[in-house]
């Protein structure tokens, strides 16, 4: 975001106010944009609190930012025009958060040419199945009623085709537009705020936002190599009443473990004990390269307990914005009813398109080629991490789905190594992005999915080169935090 140089005379404080008035005059950061609280953006840039402190001072002098209580300080933007012609522009703009930090060096990064990314949450675009969706598009537009609204709760031959695939009956299917607005829709209907969930840590970092944003309270559960740790689970159901646990138990995202089968039993009888909904996330499941499927939660809840979740996104196209929720057919009308007021309908072009892909065959012919192509590239990720990282980095090996989780010995952080790996020209995903703790500040989430096969093995000989010169300094400095030169801009 801001870039000091430690080598000029201008004082560090009055180049960051400098940086920070041109934006705010540009529109870069407008009115209502919060600014980074002090303590942290001093940590970024690697420079004292008060430097911060003092250029903010200036920026509030000038009526460019107004500190305000519980806010942090706010742009105000630039000064309006003199003049009785002068337009003021309607202030329309509220108090809106300036670009998460961590996305903004990750965009950086990935931003420079010959960059090689591993922070993507999607495929290569060639391994989309474009020729197959655009011929279905065509025939699908033969009927021009193709371009109409559908039912609330999704085209009934698609839910009646998910329903097959799950053993259950259509009327448990509800079609949406994406799994977010799925998950969104279940905690609005389902959860009231000072609700309590449980939730897998590390975790999908945008279900942390939906349940932020319902005011209830996350209470966090450990995940490790064979997922969701249930021992002590009995007890944080007890003390908290939950009324939900959210979890991503096949291909998890960050991590890419899986839950063991009897992890998954242990779980569901859990919840029938203490009465708690489980929100099954799985958008994955379909990635597997074991040749097996791994059976999902629902498919081991007689009870209804489970919401299953699953979506396009992942194992055909986010393009297509369609997911499906299973669960118990009053769960599927209070959500149905609740999405009239939201998205509407899913798209039913898309829905058409989906459907008629699933009844030619053309998932299981798709999943036959992808299933493969994704094992390779795991398997380059793999074979790279082996060849090249340093003794002390250790890592999850996943049985499908797009990540490895890549762990850094201690006293290493992500968040530093971001920085240095940054300087050649490779971008991953900090773990404590999805969560807080040890296990999150020094996990790395390495995407396979993304990157070309012949990009992978020199991207993962980048980034442990990045490793080891921290281990270098490591060894110089004893770790200290100013080491760190600056933020990745
Ligand atoms: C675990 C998980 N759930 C949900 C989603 C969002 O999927 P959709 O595109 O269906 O909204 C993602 C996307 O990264 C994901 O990883």
């Amino acid at each position: 975001m801001f870039k000091l140089d430690r080598t000029s005379a201008t004082p560090l404080y009055r180049q960051l106010y400098a940086q920070a008035k041109e934006r705010i005059l540009s529109g870069a950061l407008p009115p209502g944009t919060r600014l980074p609280p002090e303590r942290t953006l001093a940590r970024r840039l690697g420079v004292n609190r008060t430097t911060v402190v003092n250029a903010y001072r200036e920026l509030a002098a000038e009526g460019l930012v107004e500190g305000r209580v519980g806010h942090g300080t706010v742009v105000l933007g630039p000064p309006e025009p003199r003049g009785a012609d002068a337009v003021r522009p309607m202030p329309w703009a509220g108090p809106t958060e300036a670009e998460e930090p961590l996305v903004a060096d990750i965009n950086a990064i990935i931003r420079r040419p010959g960059a090689i990314s591993f922070a993507h949450g999607e495929m290569s675009p060639e391994l989309y199945p474009a020729e197959a969706v655009a011929h279905l598009m065509q025939q699908v537009l033969q009927d021009p009623a193709a371009l109409g609204y559908g039912p609330i709760a999704g085209l009934m031959p698609l839910r009646q085709a998910i329903a097959d695939a799950m053993g259950v009956t259509a009327d448990q299917v509800l079609i949406l537009a994406g799994s977010q607005i799925a998950l969104y829709l279940i905690s609005r209907v389902l959860l009231q705020p000072g609700d309590t969930v449980l939730v897998e840590m590390p975790s999908y970092i945008n279900t942390l936002g939906i349940f932020d944003s319902a005011g209830v309270r996350v209470v966090p559960v450990p995940v490790d190599q064979h997922g969701l740790v249930v021992d002590g689970l009995d007890e944080l159901m007890l003390r908290y009443q939950p009324k939900l646990l959210f979890t991503l138990p096949t291909f998890h995202n960050p991590l890419g473990v899986t839950l063991t089968p009897e992890r998954r039993r242990r779980l569901i009888q859990l919840a029938a004990r203490h009465q708690v909904g489980i929100v099954e996330d799985d958008p994955y499941g379909p990635l597997h390269f074991t040749g097996q499927p791994v059976p999902t939660l629902k498919s081991l809840d007689p009870g209804g307990y489970v919401i299953y979740i699953s979506s396009a996104s992942k194992a055909v196209s986010p393009a297509l914005r369609l997911a499906w929720i299973v669960a118990a057919p009053p769960v599927v009308e209070r959500i149905a009813r609740a999405r009239g007021s939201l998205d509407f309908r899913a798209a039913l072009l898309n829905q058409r398109v989906m459907e008629a892909f699933l009844r030619e065959g053309l998932l299981a012919e798709h999943l036959g080629r992808l299933r493969p192509a994704l094992k390779e590239r795991r398997d380059l990720m793999l074979e790279a991490l082996q060849r090249y990282m340093p003794d002390g980095v250790s890592w999850y090996v996943p049985e499908g789905g797009y990540h490895i989780w890549c762990r850094l010995p201690r006293p290493l952080t992500a968040r530093r190594l971001l920085t240095e790996a940054g300087r050649e020209g490779v971008a991953f995903v900090p773990g404590d992005f999805y969560g807080a703790g040890q296990m999150a500040r020094r996990g790395l989430r390495l995407n396979f999915s993304y990157p070309r096969p012949e990009e992978i093995g020199p991207g993962i000989a980048r980034l442990a080169r990045a490793v080891e010169r921290l281990l270098r300094e490591e060894a110089v400095d004893g770790g200290e935090e100013a080491s760190i030169s600056g933020p990745v801009v």
